[in-house]
């Protein structure tokens, strides 16, 4: 069993204080900095792009896992890459050709993710999961921190980690919204590895963070 990563998303700190509060985070034993792009379009808020994650990125040595909300990401990826972003995650509702996306992103040299919003099925994945290094499985609707946890997620976890398992190939399987410390015991029992938590670390002063990283890490 592999130890589970935990990936503060940073949309839930304070971004007058974006680098301090990276490093607080990795101070307080952050394995992964997730970072939520969004673009007002494929979701109903507008967040930050990759001038900002340029300038984060010399704060810490942290991998960035960068979380593309965005419509035609394949317009974008190049930018994100050179921004700085390890893992590239785009959603598999906003492309028509996924494996060509896969291709791009790791052309580039990073690792490649894909989203799945919480009404889309795993199956959608069955014929690229061996292509990904990432499946990220969205358990609210993508757009906002401090969401409820969606428990449907979970039936698609635990299929999820069969399929991953079958290809005998290490890729991660991440989980993204509503994640505390009650429901993160669902989530790693049904196979989860990387654990997206926004609300659940940055909640409370910077004091805190270690000590909620520690909760989650149970
Ligand atoms: C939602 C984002 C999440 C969000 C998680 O669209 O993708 O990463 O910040 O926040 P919490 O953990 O508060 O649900
Ligand atoms: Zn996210």
């Amino acid at each position: 069993m592999t130890k589970i990563k935990i990936a503060p998303s940073i949309l839930s700190a304070d971004f007058a204080d974006l680098g301090v509060e990276i490093q607080a985070v990795e101070k307080a034993g952050a394995d992964i900095i997730h970072v939520d792009v969004m673009d007002g379009h494929f979701v109903p808020n507008l967040t930050i792009g990759p001038v900002v994650i340029n300038s984060i990125r010399k704060t810490t040595k942290l991998p960035f896992d960068v979380h593309l909300m965005i419509e035609t990401p394949e317009k974008y990826i190049e930018a994100y890459a050179k921004a700085g972003a390890d893992i590239i995650t785009f959603h598999h509702e906003a492309v028509k050709d996924s494996s060509a996306v896969i291709k791009q992103i790791k052309a580039l040299g990073k690792k490649a993710g894909i989203s799945i919003k919480p009404n889309t099925s795993e199956q959608v994945l069955k014929d690229i999961v061996a292509e990904l290094d990432l499946i990220l499985v969205m358990s609210v609707e993508p757009g906002f921190g401090g969401q409820k946890f969606m428990p449907n997620s979970i039936e698609k976890l635990q299929k999820l980690r069969k399929m991953i398992d079958a290809t005998g190939r290490d890729i991660m399987l991440e989980v993204d919204g509503g994640i505390n410390r009650e429901t993160i015991k669902f989530v790693l029992d049904a196979g989860a590895d990387t654990i997206v938590a926004g609300s659940a670390v940055f909640g409370g002063d910077a004091g805190k963070y270690a000590e909620n990283i520690r909760i989650l890490r149970g």
